[in-house]
């Protein structure tokens, strides 16, 4: 048991550390652009980074992809905004996202700063 519960331990302070090494590496060109979304979900109690990370899946997917499927597409940061407030479901998944975590000012600064995200 306390075997166990070390090993657990360990696994889990690692995956805190690397957790929280994450934004800094994965982000690459973006690390400014991925700070400032972090930023801003911390200052507005945001809890996004419980489902989506930036470059890989978590339950949601992650901004990068997002940034991906919707560059460039007209009307795309109104859509998106639009799923970040009311919710979404069927596009990525089964998986559906839950509604109301935030105001629709709120979804349409965070949809223009994913879809801002350079995808080169
Ligand atoms: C409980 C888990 C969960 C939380 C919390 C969550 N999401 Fe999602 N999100 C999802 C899932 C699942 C999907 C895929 C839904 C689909 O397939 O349509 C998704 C999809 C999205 C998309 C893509 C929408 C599209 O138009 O294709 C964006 C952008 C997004 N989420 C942003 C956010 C933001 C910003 C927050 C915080 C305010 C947030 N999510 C919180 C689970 C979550």
């Amino acid at each position: 048991m306390s075997r166990f519960r070390t090993r657990f331990t360990a696994v889990a302070g690692a995956l805190t550390f690397a957790a929280f090494l994450q934004p800094a590496i994965a982000a690459g060109g973006n690390r400014a652009a991925a700070a400032k979304i972090d930023s801003y979900l911390e200052a507005n109690g945001l809890v996004c980074t419980g489902c989506h990370a930036f470059d890989y899946t978590v339950v949601g997917p992650s901004w990068i992809s997002v940034a991906k499927k919707y560059k460039g597409k007209a009307g795309a940061v109104a859509e998106v905004a639009k799923r970040i407030a009311g919710g979404s479901s069927g596009i990525w998944g089964s998986l559906p996202m839950p509604p109301g975590q935030t105001t629709p000012a709120q979804a349409k600064k965070l949809a223009e700063m994913i879809l801002g995200l350079d995808t080169k």
